[in-house]
């Protein structure tokens, strides 16, 4: 399959939410308000992949302090130093798994990462994804705030990947 990775812009946005109501399901749909806010935050940092028939595949990241993942479903927060990257979610189509999207997607955030200096990359992985993400380097964290990983589900896990540049 061929595709390629490009930026995302806020016209991306729809198809962006209907891949990730492919992905999650209705009980996690993320608004399109929120989520533009994210892409705004760190636009270099948010990529889509895209065949000929359409987006099949995102990435959100931004950057954001190292101790704790950023609230859910609400604006980001302003902050004054932000020496990590925060990946607040990668996603591809079911008819797309397997061949290299999601790769593809997490090789530019981390680019962008390391290009910005980032100390580290962090993410909350959903309970079925830790494997995938140990599988690129990542490790369990403990977050410095406990009320901030209830948002995000049973089971779920803050993770990082140091980045050495
Ligand atoms: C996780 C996800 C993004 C992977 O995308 P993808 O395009 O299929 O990934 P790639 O093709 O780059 O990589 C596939 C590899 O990852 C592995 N993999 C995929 N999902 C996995 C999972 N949940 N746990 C462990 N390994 C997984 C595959 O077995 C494959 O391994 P291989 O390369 O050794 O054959 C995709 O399955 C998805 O959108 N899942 C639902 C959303 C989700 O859970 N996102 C993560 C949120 S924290």
């Amino acid at each position: 399959m061929s595709f390629d990775v490009r930026p995302m812009t806020a016209a991306d946005l729809p198809a962006v939410l209907q891949v990730q109501r492919q992905a999650y399901g209705d009980a996690y749909q993320e608004s399109a308000e929120v989520l533009d806010a994210k892409r705004r935050r760190s636009p270099a940092a948010c990529w889509v992949a895209c065949d000929a028939q359409g987006v099949l595949g995102y990435v959100f990241a931004h950057d954001w302090p190292g101790a704790a993942p950023p609230p859910l479903h609400c604006p980001l927060p302003e902050v004054a130093a932000a020496q990590c990257a925060f990946l607040h979610d990668l996603a591809v189509v079911p008819r797309a798994h397997g061949r290299g999207v999601g790769g593809a997607l997490f090789a530019a955030v981390r680019q962008w990462a390391l290009g910005a200096r980032h100390e580290a990359l962090n993410l909350v992985s959903l309970v079925n994804a830790v494997r995938y993400w140990q599988q690129r380097g990542f490790a369990p964290l403990a977050s410095a705030d406990a009320s901030a990983m209830l948002a995000y589900g049973d089971g779920a896990c803050f993770m990082r990947l140091p980045l050495d540049g």
